[in-house]
C-alpha cells in the first residue's frame, strides 16, 4: 500500500489555483517489478527515439520553464526591497518589464515543451496502434475465441493512451519539476536555512494529518462512482431489453430496482457533501495554522527583509505543485508500465505461423481430392475431443454433405480446411499435399466459405460482395453474383442500390438478405473449393430453391463441402456423412442411407413428417 497525503491550500494557491501536496511513498512490492519495468520502459522509449531531435528541444524548453519558475521567486526579494522599501528608481522602472519578460519567456517555453511532448506522444500512440492493428489482423482464430473483444479493444484504445502519457509525462515531470524543486529549495535555504529546515520536516507531518481527513472523503467518492454505475447499468438494461420488459411485464420489478439505486445514489452524494463541507474548512484551518507558524518563526528572526520573506513564501507555495507531481510520478509510472506490459504482450502474441511455402493453385485443386484424416481434434485451451476418427475424401467436383445434431462438430470440421484451427493429430490434404505445406494465403485464396456466422462490414453492398482481394471487380460481375445469389431482387429495390450502406454487421438488412450477400460474396470468388456452412438456413423455401440452382452451377465446378440441417437441400449430394459427437455414424448417398434405415433415415422421416 502506498502511503499518500494530501494538503489542499484552497485559498492560497499560486495563480489562484488550489495547491495540493501529496506525498506518496512507493510500497516495497513495487520494487520487485522494477527490473522488468525498466526493460519495458526502455522498449517504450525506443518508440520515442526516432523523434529525439524534437525531444531534445522539448527537454530544453522544460529546463527554461523550471528556471523561470525559480527566477520568479528569486525576483521577489530585490523587487520588493528595491521598490517598496528602498524606493530605488531603477528597480521601480524595470520591475514591471522584468515581470513581463519572465512570463513571456516562460510562456513560450511552456508552449514549446507541452506541444513538443504532445507531438511525440501522439506519434508514439499512432505507431503503437498501427503495430497492434497489424498484429490483430494476423492473430490465430483461437486467440479471438479465448480473449473477450472488449479486452482487445481497450488495449488498443485506453492502454495505448496511458502508455504514451507515461512515456512523455514522466519525462517532463522528471526534468521540469525536479529542477524547479532543487532550485526553489536552494533559494529557500539561501534565504533562511533554519526556516527552510523546519518546513522540510514539518510539511510531511501536516500532510499526513490531512490525509486522514481526506481518506473518508475518497471512500465516499468511490462508492458514488459505483452507485452511478448501477444507475446507468439499470437504465441501459431497460433500454436494450424494453421488448422483453413489455412482453413479460417487468415494469414493476425494474422501477423498484431503479428506485433503490436512485435512492442509494442520493444518500451517498449527501454524505459526500457533508464530509467535504466539513473537511475543507478543517483543512484550511490546519493550513492557516501552519502558515501562521511559518510567519511567526520568520518574524522572530531579524535577518529576513520584507522582500526576502515574501520571496520565501512565494518559493514555498511554488514548490508544492512540482513536488506533488514528483511524488505522484511513481504511481503514473507504474500505471504506464502496467499498460505497456499489456500492450507488448498483445504485440508479442505470435501470429499464425507459416509452416509451408508452397503455393496452392486452382489447377492443383481441380486435379486432386480433399482428403481428411483426423485422429482427434480438440479446441485449444478446452478439454474434450470435438472430432475423432474421421476419414473422408471429397473428389474434385464432388459434393459431400455433413449432417448431424447441433454441436456434433460439423462447423469444426469445415473450419479445419482453411486452417482456422491447427489439426495436430491428423492430416488434411488438398491439391495433392498436406495443407500445412502451403502458405495460408494461397490455401485460403482457393476456398470460398459461407460460414454459419455471417459477417458483413459497415460499408456499401458492393463493397461487401466484392470484399478484400475481390475489391475493384467490375460492377457487372458484382451484379451477376448478386443475381445468382438471389440478392439482386432486393438490392434493386433499394434507393441506392449497390451503394446502400448496410450498417454494423448488416444490421439494416434482414437475416435472409444478409445470407444472400454472403453467398454472393462466395459466388464472386469462384474458388475451386467451396464450403457452405448452413448457407441457406435463414431463407424461405422459395428463395432457397432458387439459390440451390445457383449453387448447383457453382458446385459443378468446385469440390464442395456442404453442411445443412434441412435435409431436403442436400438430397442430391454425392455423399452424405452423418456426424454424432464428433464421430462418423454412417455415410452414403441419399438413397443408400434411406435403405439402410439408420439414423439418417430416421432424421429424414422426422423432417418429412413435419411438413
Ligand atoms: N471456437 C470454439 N472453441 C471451443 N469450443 C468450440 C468452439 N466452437 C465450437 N466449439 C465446441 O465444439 C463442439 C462442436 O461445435 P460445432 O460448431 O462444430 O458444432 P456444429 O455441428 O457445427 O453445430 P451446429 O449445427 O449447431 O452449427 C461444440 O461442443 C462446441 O461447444
Ligand atoms: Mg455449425
Amino acid at each position: 500500500m502506498p502511503i499518500s497525503a494530501t494538503i489542499h491550500y484552497n485559498d492560497v494557491g499560486f495563480y489562484g489555483t488550489p495547491i495540493t501536496l501529496r506525498l506518496q511513498l512507493p510500497a516495497m512490492t513495487q520494487h520487485s517489478h522494477a527490473e522488468s519495468g525498466i526493460a519495458v520502459y526502455r522498449r517504450l522509449l525506443s518508440y520515442v527515439l526516432p523523434q529525439w531531435r524534437r525531444f531534445v528541444v522539448a527537454a530544453l524548453a522544460l529546463v527554461v520553464v523550471a528556471g523561470s519558475e525559480a527566477l520568479f521567486a528569486m525576483m521577489m526579494k530585490p523587487m520588493l526591497d528595491g521598490t517598496f522599501v528602498e524606493r530605488d528608481p531603477t528597480t521601480i522602472a524595470y520591475t514591471p518589464i522584468a515581470l513581463i519578460a519572465i512570463f513571456l519567456v516562460r510562456g513560450i517555453a511552456a508552449y514549446s515543451a507541452e506541444y513538443g511532448m504532445a507531438r511525440i506522444a501522439r506519434q508514439v500512440i499512432k505507431v503503437l496502434r498501427g503495430e497492434m492493428f497489424a498484429n490483430m489482423l494476423h492473430l490465430p482464430v483461437s486467440y479471438f475465441d479465448l480473449t473477450p473483444s472488449g479486452r482487445i479493444i481497450s488495449k488498443l484504445i485506453y492502454d495505448v493512451e496511458q502508455v504514451a502519457m507515461a512515456a512523455t509525462d514522466v519525462v517532463s515531470i522528471l526534468i521540469r519539476d525536479s529542477l524547479s524543486v532543487v532550485a526553489l529549495l536552494a533559494w529557500m535555504f539561501y534565504l533562511d536555512w533554519k526556516l527552510a529546515l523546519v518546513l522540510l520536516i514539518g510539511a510531511p507531518l501536516i500532510a499526513l494529518l490531512i490525509r486522514v481527513i481526506n481518506q473518508r472523503f475518497r471512500r465516499y467518492s468511490s462508492h458514488i462512482q459505483e452507485s452511478m454505475g448501477t444507475v446507468s447499468h439499470i437504465a441501459e438494461e431497460v433500454i436494450t431489453g424494453q421488448r422483453v420488459i413489455k412482453t413479460f411485464g417487468g415494469q414493476g420489478y425494474e422501477s423498484k430496482r431503479f428506485e433503490e439505486a436512485n435512492e442509494n445514489n442520493r444518500r451517498l452524494n449527501l454524505k459526500l457533501l457533508s464530509t467535504s463541507a466539513a473537511s475543507v474548512p478543517l483543512v484550511q484551518l490546519i493550513a492557516a495554522m501552519a502558515a501562521a507558524g511559518v510567519i511567526a518563526l520568520a518574524l522572530s528572526q531579524e535577518n529576513l527583509s520584507v522582500g526576502g520573506f515574501v520571496s520565501f513564501i512565494t518559493a514555498m507555495m511554488m514548490i508544492l505543485q512540482p513536488m506533488k507531481r514528483l511524488t505522484k510520478i511513481s504511481a503514473s509510472l507504474q500505471r504506464g508500465i502496467a499498460a505497456a506490459i499489456s500492450i507488448f504482450e498483445f504485440r508479442d502474441t505470435p501470429c499464425e505461423e507459416e509452416s509451408g511455402s508452397a503455393l496452392l493453385t486452382r489447377e492443383h485443386c481441380r486435379d486432386h481430392p480433399i482428403s481428411i484424416e483426423i485422429e482427434h481434434f480438440s479446441y485449444p485451451g478446452k478439454e474434450g475431443l470435438v472430432l475423432e476418427q474421421i476419414a473422408l475424401e471429397i473428389k474434385p467436383g464432388e459434393i459431400v454433405a455433413l449432417v448431424g445434431r447441433s454441436g456434433s462438430g460439423k462447423s469444426t470440421l469445415a473450419n479445419l480446411i482453411p486452417r482456422f484451427y491447427e489439426l495436430e493429430h491428423g492430416t488434411i490434404t488438398v491439391g495433392g499435399a498436406d495443407i500445412r505445406s502451403y502458405t495460408r494465403e494461397s490455401l485460403r485464396a482457393q476456398i470460398a466459405l459461407v460460414s454459419q456466422h455471417i459477417t458483413l462490414f459497415n460499408g456499401t453492398i458492393a463493397n461487401n460482395i466484392a470484399y478484400g482481394r475481390l475489391d475493384g471487380t467490375p460492377e457487372e460481375a458484382i451484379i451477376a453474383a448478386a443475381e445468382a445469389a438471389h440478392a439482386w431482387e432486393f438490392i434493386r429495390q433499394l434507393p441506392q442500390g449497390l451503394q446502400t450502406v448496410v450498417g454494423e454487421n448488416g444490421a439494416l438488412l434482414s437475416g435472409g438478405q444478409r445470407q444472400r450477400l454472403s453467398i454472393a460474396r462466395a459466388l464472386l470468388k469462384k474458388a475451386p473449393i467451396l464450403i457452405l456452412d448452413e448457407a441457406t438456413s435463414a431463407l424461405d423455401t422459395h428463395s432457397e430453391r432458387h439459390i440451390q440452382q445457383a449453387l448447383q452451377l457453382l458446385m459443378a465446378n468446385s469440390t464442395t463441402l456442404v453442411i445443412a440441417h434441412r435435409l431436403s437441400t442436400i438430397e442430391d449430394a454425392d455423399r452424405i456423412v452423418v456426424l454424432e459427437q464428433g464421430r462418423v455414424l454412417e455415410s452414403g448417398n441419399h438413397r443408400q442411407l434411406l435403405t439402410a434405415a439408420g439414423p439418417y433415415s430416421a432424421l429424414y422421416n422426422l423432417q418429412f413428417s413435419e411438413k
